[in-house]
């Protein structure tokens, strides 16, 4: 019996190797007894066996998938991999065979691996550890894999944050990148991180995706086990948002879009006031009018009523979104669901009084697609963009805002006709036809919807283009 230690770092490539040469030695799998051990120092030890020269040949499906299963934590995952390649040196299709029980095994376990490298691509949370006024932001996270994937999965952090420094400590294995290069340490405790101001913004960000009417326990449980709620900011809260949901589901049913007869009763009114061109603007109450009388586009007819810009008239900054949401629609006043919230909490971070704003959208009615009671969100297009620009003019040329802030694609196309390439001009300030400088930014629904890996740095940097829109009109 040969014994093989493969070491904690560089396992996989060290267990290919060896692998590689116990089949070119002939050496059957009941000779070898694999582990892994606790350094490079045993790495080939003496035993190792001595490759007879003919070259193996592997299968590249084999490789993938052996990648993935010696991660795993079954204390016979190197045993299990060496038998199949093994026996691929007789029977060239053993891998198809899925019905075959050591292809399952070996299956069953890459699964569970991939699922753990998901777990930890969503669930790994970055806090900030490093000095104020160093060159780079330094971050640091602690994870707890259920297998040995923090090798197989730093990359994925690598491309996501290439550029900041960070270290994820595992109990198995510590990953770091400093200045653009990636190594690995040993495993260690838990250390004791800080609690980063990105914390609060992942606790807005997941009460205002929460609906408590689609709240399914078991379901969410799976998705993000127990196990991992202790480093996750944003789990504090499920407890309670689980203790109250029924009760906030049951007031959201209450106030759910429906084709209220009050909303009927609007669109009726405004039919009957219909006017083929609004009226020119002199005033807001003027504005006023001629919004609600607008049928520049069809977008009038399932709105239940316009929803102008809202603010003093004298704000320095205007604030331009993409188009009322379901909400306020049905409030009539511009950013007051989820992402209005969102917008709220961030903007009182940066320092950014809404009071002191006027806040407005590209286009001025709700366009959705029904679905049951729900009406589901549908983005404005290139024409109905173009004809409200009508109202975004006016209320522009109204509060001759001496900057504004444009949130998102489809308010880049209002201002400026052109929406291409928006996370590449967001945080560059662009001047429009009249001379009005123009702060270009994310919308704030788009980082409702951003997947969990992106949320911090996104959520960030938008809080940095909040605090730079309020310097510019100070
Ligand atoms: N999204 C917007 O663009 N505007 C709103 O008013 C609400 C959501």
């Amino acid at each position: 019996m040969r014994t093989i230690t493969l070491p904690e770092i560089g396992t996989f490539e060290a267990w290919r190797d060896e692998a590689r040469a116990g089949l070119g030695a002939g050496i059957p799998p009941e000779e070898l007894l694999w582990h892994r051990g606790a350094g490079e120092a045993d790495l080939f030890a003496q035993d190792a066996p001595t490759p007879t020269g003919s070259a193996v040949s592997v299968p590249k499906g084999f490789v993938d998938l052996a990648r993935l299963v010696v991660c795993h934590r079954d204390p016979e995952r190197f045993a299990r991999a060496y038998a199949v390649l093994w026996a691929l040196r007789s029977d060239k299709r053993l891998l198809e065979d899925r019905a075959d029980p050591r292809i399952d095994r070996l299956n069953r376990m890459a699964k569970e691996v991939s699922r753990d490298r998901h777990k930890m691509t969503a669930f790994v949370r970055f806090r900030e550890i490093g000095a104020p006024d160093a060159p780079r932001r330094r971050f640091a996270a602690w994870f707890e894999p259920t297998h040995y994937i923090c090798e197989l999965t730093a990359p994925f952090f690598v491309k996501r944050f290439g550029d900041m420094d960070w270290s994820i400590f595992t109990p198995d294995l510590t990953a770091h990148f400093e200045a653009g290069k990636l190594r690995f340490s040993e495993g260690q405790p838990r250390p004791d991180l800080p609690e980063d101001a990105a914390e609060d913004l992942w606790r807005t960000y997941f009460r205002n995706i929460f609906n408590p009417a689609r709240l399914k326990v078991d379901a969410m449980q799976s998705e993000m086990p127990r196990k991992y709620w202790h480093n996750l900011p944003e789990a504090s809260l499920i407890p309670e948002m689980i203790a109250t949901a029924q009760a906030r589901a049951e007031e959201m049913a209450l106030s759910a879009p429906t084709l209220a007869p009050a909303r009927a009763g609007k669109i009726t009114e405004r039919l009957a006031s219909d006017r083929a061109t609004p009226p020119p603007v002199g005033d807001r109450a003027e504005l006023l009018a001629g919004l609600n009388a607008c049928r520049r586009c069809p977008l009038w007819e399932n709105a239940t009523q316009p929803v102008p810009g809202e603010g003093p008239l004298d704000a320095p900054l205007m604030i331009v979104g993409e188009q009322p949401g379901d909400f306020e629609d049905l409030e009539g006043r511009p950013f007051v669901g989820p992402a209005g919230q969102l917008f709220d909490e961030v903007a009182a971070r940066a320092g950014l009084c809404r009071d002191r704003a006027f806040i407005t959208n590209a286009v001025k009615h709700f366009k959705f697609t029904p679905r049951g009671k729900r009406r589901i969100h549908q983005s404005p297009d290139r024409q109905e963009i173009h004809h409200c620009r009508w109202w975004l003019d006016r209320e522009r040329a109204l509060v001759k805002p001496k900057a504004i802030l444009a949130m998102g694609a489809t308010a880049l196309e209002s201002l400026t006709g052109d929406r291409r390439g928006l996370l590449k001009r967001r945080g560059t300030v662009e001047v429009l036809d009249d001379g009005t400088p123009m702060l270009i930014t994310m919308h704030p629904s788009y980082l409702l919807r951003l997947p969990d890996m992106e949320k911090p740095a996104m959520l960030r940097a938008f809080e940095a283009d909040l605090v730079r829109a309020v310097q510019m009109v100070a």
